[in-house]
């Protein structure tokens, strides 16, 4: 089972605070080669991380600052540079002084990224040799993270066809017996849920809501609480939980590394001094519930990897897995025909047990 992976959208890339300026690492979004770096100056960039001239890594290069003030990443094996804004061949040492060659014809796709919040984005355009420069969209703008930059974060990789690990991500029925902690709900208190949505501007969200009497952790927190889940391609999910007086951001983007290789990024994001008093408890948990996802995700994949099988959706509890697809499926579409996208999902009243 090959990936089909959503192009011209944003992904989430790193955390802002793991790309120190002056450096540059080789990362890979749905499967592209990409130099991540920031300049001395601050700027994130990312490039094709593959040298024009013979295929070297530019990451393993060095950062140059060119006469003009801007920055180039000059290729570790013949010194060809190429400037971080737009990739474009800056300089090619072996040329002779009076060379008519027109070196700036050539260079390395730059891809666009942004900087939210302590979080780095690049855009995976449908083709990034033939892309004008211009996003469909513009990024994620993390409107409900209320601090600059998350408070914590855990990443757990996760191995298996991409789709899969998205919709374990929307997938309610999986918690109750992935998830069993102390603080969290166990199968025996499952009850059944209500659960009303409506469409979002890449998905759907579940309207906000008291928490469940059964889910303990949100007692922690107090106050006349409500959640909000949203779902937005091409794999994020944010739950904002908010009392009388404070908001936290409990967001999670799923990355495509290589074919069957994601990764599932959590951070959370909050104005709750409380929360960061007792963060030292609960990140073991966090590690540790994402852990779980991992582990199943990698055993699934096992069957799925060496046998045949036609999944099966089963009622409302398995709705949210088709609405991603049939999600994912309307973002191709208006990309195709170069249409603005709509989310495909109306209204609706889920009912479910966990
Ligand atoms: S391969 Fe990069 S300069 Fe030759
Ligand atoms: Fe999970």
């Amino acid at each position: 089972m090959r990936d089909i992976l959503l192009r011209d959208i944003w992904y989430f890339a790193a955390f802002a605070s793991d790309i120190k300026a002056g450096k540059m690492q080789r990362i890979f979004i749905c499967g592209d080669p990409i130099v991540l770096g920031r300049t001395k100056k601050g700027d994130v960039f990312a490039l094709r991380d593959v040298c024009p001239h013979r295929a070297a890594m530019l990451s393993t290069g060095r950062q140059v600052e060119e006469e003009d003030g801007s920055t180039s990443v000059e290729c570790p094996y013949h010194g060809w540079r190429m400037g971080v804004r737009t990739g474009g061949c800056k300089h090619i040492p072996a040329l002779v002084e009076d060379s008519k060659f027109e070196y700036q014809r050539l260079g390395a796709p730059a891809y666009p990224v942004a900087e939210v919040k302590g979080t780095i984005w690049i855009y995976m355009p449908e083709d990034p040799k033939r892309f004008d420069g211009k996003p469909a969209l513009p990024p994620p703008s993390l409107a409900n993270a209320v601090c600059d930059a998350p408070k914590m974060t855990v990443v757990a990789q996760a191995e298996g066809p991409y789709d899969e690990t998205v919709i374990g991500l929307v997938d309610p029925a999986h918690t109750t017996f992935v998830h069993q902690q102390w603080f969290w709900r166990r199968p025996k208190d499952a009850k059944e849920k209500i659960k009303h949505y409506e469409p979002s501007s890449l998905g759907f969200r579940m309207k906000a809501h008291p928490p469940s009497t059964n889910a303990r952790a949100y007692k922690l927190i107090g106050g006349a609480l409500t959640t909000e889940i949203e779902f937005a391609l091409p794999g994020l999910r944010y739950e904002t939980i908010r009392n009388e007086k404070h908001t936290i951001l409990s967001f999670t983007a799923i990355t495509p590394h290589e074919e069957g290789h994601s990764s599932i990024n959590h951070m959370v994001f909050w104005d709750m001094p409380l929360l960061s008093v007792v963060k030292p408890f609960i990140y073991p948990l966090a590690v540790r519930f994402l852990r779980q996802d991992g582990k199943i995700l990698s055993e699934q994949n096992e069957n799925l990897k060496r046998f045949d099988h036609k999944m099966k959706y089963v009622e409302d509890a398995d709705r949210l897995a088709g609405w991603y697809m049939q999600t994912k499926q309307a973002y191709r579409q208006a990309r195709e025909q170069d249409q603005p996208f709509v989310s495909p999902i109306e209204e609706a009243t889920l009912r479910w047990r966990t």
